[in-house]
C-alpha cells in the first residue's frame, strides 16, 4: 500500500495551479492542505488582528512580513493533524521562511519529502487569474472557461455565490509576478541543489497533472519500502 504520510511543498508563481492540485492531492493522501494565502484570507474575513495587519500587503500584491507568516505556519504545523504529513501551498516564499521551516523540521527530525515546482508562462497565468472565481464559503476554486461551475456564478459544492479575488485584478497580478521573481524564485535553486525539487508543467490539464504528482509519490513510497 502507498505510504501517504508525506511532507510536501508546492512552489511556483501565482496562477501556476498550486491550489488546484493541492486540493486534489491532499484529498487523495488525507493530509492537511496548508495554504498560507487561504489562512490569511480567513483572517481578513474574520477581521482578526492578523487579518487587519496583513490586508494591505495582500491588496498591494506584496508578501506579508516574514515574522507574521513564520509564526502562523509554526502554529499550524504544531496541530495534531499535521503530525503525519502535510502539504504547504505557497510557503515558504522567501529565504527567511525557508530557513525557519528547515530549522523547525530538522529539530523534529521530520524533513521535507518533495518540493513540487509548478510553472506556467506569464500569458497563461494572467489568463487563469483573470478568469478565476472562488467560493468564499467553502474555498473551492473555479475558472470561468477552463473549470466552470455547473451553474454560472454558483459553487457546485455548497451553493455559495462565487467571487473574484481582490488581488486578481491585472495590475495586482503583475505586481505579484514581479514579487515572485524577486523574492521567491531563488528558492528553486536551493531546493534543486538539495535534491528535493520535482519539476511540473503547470500548463498541463488538471487531471493528468494530478496523476503525475501521485505517480511521483508512489515511486517514492516504493523506494522507501524497498
Ligand atoms: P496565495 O493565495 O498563495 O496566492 P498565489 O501564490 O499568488 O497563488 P494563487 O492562489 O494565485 O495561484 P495558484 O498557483 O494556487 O493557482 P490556482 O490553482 O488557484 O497568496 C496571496 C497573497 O497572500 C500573496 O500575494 C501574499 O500577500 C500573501 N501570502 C501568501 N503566502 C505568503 C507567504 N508564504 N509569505 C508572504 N506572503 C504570503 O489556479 C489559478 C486559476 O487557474 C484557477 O481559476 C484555476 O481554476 C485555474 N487552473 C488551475 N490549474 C489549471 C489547469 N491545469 N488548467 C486550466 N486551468 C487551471
Amino acid at each position: 500500500m502507498m505510504n501517504t504520510n508525506y511532507r510536501l511543498v508546492f512552489l511556483g508563481p501565482p496562477g501556476a495551479g498550486k491550489g488546484t492540485q493541492a486540493a486534489r492531492i491532499t484529498e487523495a493522501l488525507a493530509i492537511p492542505h496548508i495554504a498560507t494565502g487561504d489562512l490569511f484570507r480567513e483572517n481578513v474575513k474574520g477581521a482578526t488582528p492578523v487579518g487587519l495587519e496583513v490586508k494591505a500587503f495582500m491588496d498591494r500584491g506584496e508578501l506579508v512580513p516574514d515574522r507574521i507568516v513564520i509564526r502562523m505556519v509554526r502554529e499550524r504545523l504544531a496541530r495534531p493533524d499535521a503530525q503525519k504529513g502535510f502539504l504547504l501551498d505557497g510557503y515558504p516564499r522567501s529565504v527567511p521562511q525557508a530557513d525557519a521551516l528547515e530549522a523547525d523540521l530538522a529539530a523534529s527530525k521530520t524533513p521535507l519529502d518533495v518540493v513540487f515546482y509548478m510553472t506556467a508562462p506569464d500569458t497563461l497565468i494572467v489568463e487563469r487569474l483573470s478568469g478565476r472565481r472562488v467560493c468564499p464559503s467553502c474555498g473551492r476554486t473555479y475558472h470561468v472557461a477552463n473549470i466552470p461551475p455547473r451553474k454560472a456564478g454558483v459553487c457546485d459544492g455548497c451553493g455559495g455565490a462565487l467571487v473574484q479575488r481582490d488581488d486578481d485584478k491585472p495590475e495586482t497580478v503583475k505586481k505579484r509576478l514581479a514579487v515572485y521573481r524577486d523574492q521567491t524564485e531563488a528558492l528553486v535553486a536551493r531546493y534543486r541543489k538539495s535534491g528535493l525539487l520535482v519539476d511540473l508543467d503547470g500548463a498541463k490539464e488538471v487531471e493528468p497533472l494530478a496523476r503525475e504528482i501521485l505517480d511521483v509519490l508512489k515511486k517514492l513510497s516504493s523506494r522507501r519500502t524497498a
